[in-house]
């Protein structure tokens, strides 16, 4: 780490313990009261066995599904083997997931007008390995485990094995039953200014560092031509690429764009590896998006992508933060709310 980056890393340290607070802060949505029985029943239940209906928790399936998470991990691991792209695509459908009606499997479902048919979902992926996990545990333990905790355990398995950190995930979402596409497109495309980003964050109860650290998914993943040839050729009509792009990097994009349907890395260095080389590229003008490189150019966040760019530790260690504010979005967690679909693509018939 160079001199110059440490007062930047002491302003993100500081930034970090004034924004994050406790990381699950939200998940207890209203703490319960004492009930008589918790009151007059010797059993006390631990903290990771508690299991109140408006709460999610992270021993949830511990009694009802205890090979849940053996049984997705060994899932994961063997899709992302076959496919390592199925990590990126795991990763990114749990963020749409979330960003539209909280974490509740509503980008799973699949009838006409869902948000899985929208304009924002048309390069999503991941679906099969979901369905693979769901179909195991319906054998396993029956009408139990939701897919909107399948989906956001299996976006931690996928960081996990490329490279990235663990986190663990409490649970306990209900899988919600309206999906609507209208409301997949308000998901960012690439097209956004810093003020749209952090407001969609905000509005979902995120901060402007959750915005820089959970972009710093990017670091893996692809992204395909169509998204971004806007940039390449004639740039808002000047005739011209994107000025804020490295010209050596144009030239390589232009050679690798030829069709809107190729596809492209997010992260031009280390594709494959979940670290934080994405924040050193938009430091050398290599952000593939244009609202990554924004990133870098806008004041509010520009410190911070400094910051994450010098330590690879500090940028692990709080995405693993960022991705559990992320799970636990606007999460269903009543009887009422939601269900536990039986099939992740339909909402229950009964
Ligand atoms: C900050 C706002 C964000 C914008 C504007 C954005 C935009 C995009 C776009 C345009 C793509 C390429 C889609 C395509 O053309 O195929 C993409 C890919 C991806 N995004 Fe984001 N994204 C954002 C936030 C996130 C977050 C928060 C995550 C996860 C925590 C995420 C994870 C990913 C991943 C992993 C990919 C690669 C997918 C693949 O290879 O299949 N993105 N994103």
């Amino acid at each position: 780490m160079s001199n110059s980056s440490l007062p930047l890393l002491l302003l993100l340290v500081l930034y970090i313990i004034v924004a994050s607070g406790q990381p699950y802060e939200n998940y207890d949505k209203s703490p319960p009261s004492s009930t008589s029985e918790s009151v007059y029943s010797l059993q006390v239940p631990t903290l990771d066995e508690t299991n109140f209906d408006n709460l999610l928790s992270f021993g949830y399936y511990r009694k009802t599904c205890p090979q849940f998470e053996s049984i997705l991990h060994s899932k994961v691991k063997e899709w992302i083997q076959k496919d390592y792209t199925l990590a990126a695509s795991l990763m990114r459908l749990h963020f749409h997931d979330c960003s539209v009606r909280g974490c509740d499997g509503s980008i799973l479902l699949k009838h006409d007008g869902s948000e899985r048919t929208a304009e924002a979902s048309k390069t999503l992926g991941g679906f099969q390995v979901v369905d693979d996990i769901k179909a195991e545990l319906e054998k396993e333990c029956p009408k139990t485990v939701s897919c909107a905790d399948i989906l956001t355990a299996a976006a931690r398995d996928a960081t996990v094995e490329l490279g990235g950190p663990y986190w663990a995930v409490p649970y306990g979402r209900k899988d919600g039953k309206v999906s609507i596409d209208k409301e997949a497109d308000m998901v960012p495309m690439g097209h956004e200014n810093i003020t749209s980003l952090i407001e969609f964050f905000q509005s979902r109860g995120m901060t402007v560092l959750d915005l820089v650290i959970l972009s710093g998914a990017h670091t893996i993943g692809r992204s395909s031509c169509g998204s971004i040839q806007y940039r390449l050729y004639n740039y808002q009509g000047t005739g011209k690429p994107d000025p804020t792009l490295d010209p050596k990097y144009v030239n390589f994009l232009q050679r690798k764009c030829r069709w809107a349907s190729e596809y492209v890395d997010l992260d031009a260095t280390t594709p494959r590896t979940f670290d934080n080389m994405y924040y050193v590229n938009l430091k050398k003008k290599m952000g593939l998006l244009s609202t990554d490189q924004l990133l870098y150019s806008d004041q509010r966040t520009s410190p911070l992508v400094s910051a994450l760019a010098s330590s690879r530790t500090i940028f692990e260690h709080q995405f693993a933060v960022a991705m559990g504010k992320l799970g636990i979005v606007d999460v269903l967690t009543n009887q009422d709310e939601g269900e536990i679909r039986t099939n992740c693509n339909f909402v229950n018939a009964y």
